[in-house]
């Protein structure tokens, strides 16, 4: 008897710190969650030409003039859709970022509308509002899965079709920020090379059929560092 109550309460024991070892790892996730936030809303992106791989790839499924209205999602201070609005005349175009600098194009451009805030705000916009909406180098920047795919199933919600531009590596879903490569998946190049901070693989095979959509995608890499040469464009459906 016990013997019995002894080991009772060493099963309660145990099962009382591994559920204070999660109660912990899931505040430092919620913590990383929110630092990753709080370090994009104050940084404006780095000059680069990545738009123009994705207005190519617009431009030979739509054609030339078949684009009315695009919506970029953390679009910071406009750069991407810059190369919309010079291929499309008149478009609407909308950015949505946690950053205010998303504002910025609005002193320029009068058919571009700049929206401050974060995936939840995409729930104030309609079914199908949008020919496009997109995301370039975003997704691998929001620390919660649940957050991603509240995002996904929002920007294709309000859009006829939707691309990702985004990083995956099989069989990995989840922080991998300061880890190197190796320590991530064997076999990828480089393996001594370090992951950004606030970098995060989302399993967007599994996220796209949670939500029955289909996908097109193709490999499309960036750079040589961190994430980027795990880059593909996912060009996404409805059914
Ligand atoms: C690497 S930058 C890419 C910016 C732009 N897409 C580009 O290709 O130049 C990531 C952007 O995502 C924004 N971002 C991060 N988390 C976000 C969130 N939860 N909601 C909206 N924007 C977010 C950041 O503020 C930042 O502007």
């Amino acid at each position: 008897m016990n013997l019995l109550r002894k080991i009772i309460t060493k099963t309660k024991r145990v099962k009382f710190f591994i559920s204070l070892r999660m109660l912990y790892r899931s505040f430092g996730q919620n913590k990383k969650a929110i630092d990753a936030e709080n370090f994009w809303k104050n940084k404006t992106n780095d000059k680069h030409e990545y738009g123009k791989l994705l207005l190519e790839d617009v431009k030979s499924t739509f054609g030339k003039n078949n684009v009315k209205s695009v919506i970029e999602f953390g679009a910071n201070s406009g750069q991407n859709l810059e190369w919309f609005q010079d291929s499309y005349p008149g478009i609407k175009l909308t950015g949505i970022d946690i950053n205010k600098v998303v504002k910025n194009p609005e002193t320029k451009w009068s058919n571009y509308k700049g929206i401050i805030g974060n995936q939840n705000i995409l729930k104030s916009l309609e079914n199908n509002s949008f020919d496009i909406a997109f995301t370039m180098s975003v997704l691998d920047h929001i620390g919660k899965r649940d957050e991603v795919i509240l995002a996904i199933n929002e920007l294709s919600r309000i859009s006829n079709k939707l691309y990702l531009l985004e990083p995956y590596i099989e069989g990995v879903d989840g922080d991998v920020s300061n880890l190197t490569r190796a320590e991530v998946k064997e076999g990828l190049p480089n393996p001594r090379k370090i992951f950004a901070k606030h970098s995060y693989l989302w399993n967007y095979y599994d996220i796209f059929d949670s939500l029955n959509l289909s996908v097109k995608s193709k490999k499309m890499p960036l750079h040589i560092h961190s994430l980027g040469p795990f880059y593909y464009l996912f060009e996404v459906n409805k059914f």
